[in-house]
């Protein structure tokens, strides 16, 4: 019961954090990502549930982005708040460093923790959400559809190689071949 409250605690911390985004997607995508790192969490019995569960819920509360804040600044506060020991609040923001792809490129996190939030952060750059993502951003960013296809090649269809966890692996070969699918649509569709 303890757990729930702080759970929903932290949920409605980033729903107010987040509220100024115009699109309420990065909101979305955080919830995306607690819930599927709880998913990995359930066939990872050696992890820390809470440390997973808050890393995942918080992982976005400091990019670089959207908020001009240093050192975990937003995530620290919500820990702080709810009297999370030093010790944990550090566990938590090791693991939401680790997830960055450009902060971390190419480096594997350390702990299990990190692992299920990087892989369920990555699972949420591919298969239809990914798709979605792809084009809205693109959108935002006056980009050509031609040019949100590219990054398909650039990046999303190496994701489902960099899983860490067998379970994120399973969901991300599913993921693949749907984008593989859509890919080859295209294609189709538009000559090319
Ligand atoms: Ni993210």
């Amino acid at each position: 019961m303890q757990q729930e409250t702080l759970i929903s605690r932290a949920v409605e911390y980033i729903r107010s954090l987040f509220e100024g985004n115009s699109d309420g997607h990065d909101f979305d995508h955080s919830m995306r990502v607690y819930r599927t790192a709880m998913v990995i969490a359930d066939t990872e019995p050696a992890c820390d549930r809470q440390t997973v569960a808050l890393a995942a819920l918080l992982h976005d509360t400091d990019d670089a982005k959207l908020f001009a804040t240093e050192h975990n600044e937003n995530a620290r506060k919500f820990l702080a708040k709810e009297k999370i020991s030093e010790e944990a609040a550090d566990r938590i923001c090791a693991a939401i460093n680790a997830v960055s792809f450009s902060k971390n490129r190419g480096k594997r996190p350390e702990t299990l923790e990190a692992m299920i939030v990087q892989d369920a952060d990555r699972l949420d750059a591919i298969g239809a959400v990914g798709i979605a993502r792809t084009f809205a951003y693109g959108g935002k960013h006056s980009r050509s559809l031609d040019a949100s296809i590219q990054h398909f090649d650039d990046k999303l269809l190496l994701l489902k190689d960099l899983m860490n966890t067998p379970k994120a692996r399973e969901m991300a070969g599913e993921r693949h071949r749907f984008m593989e699918q859509f890919i080859c649509e295209w294609q189709k569709e538009t000559g090319q």
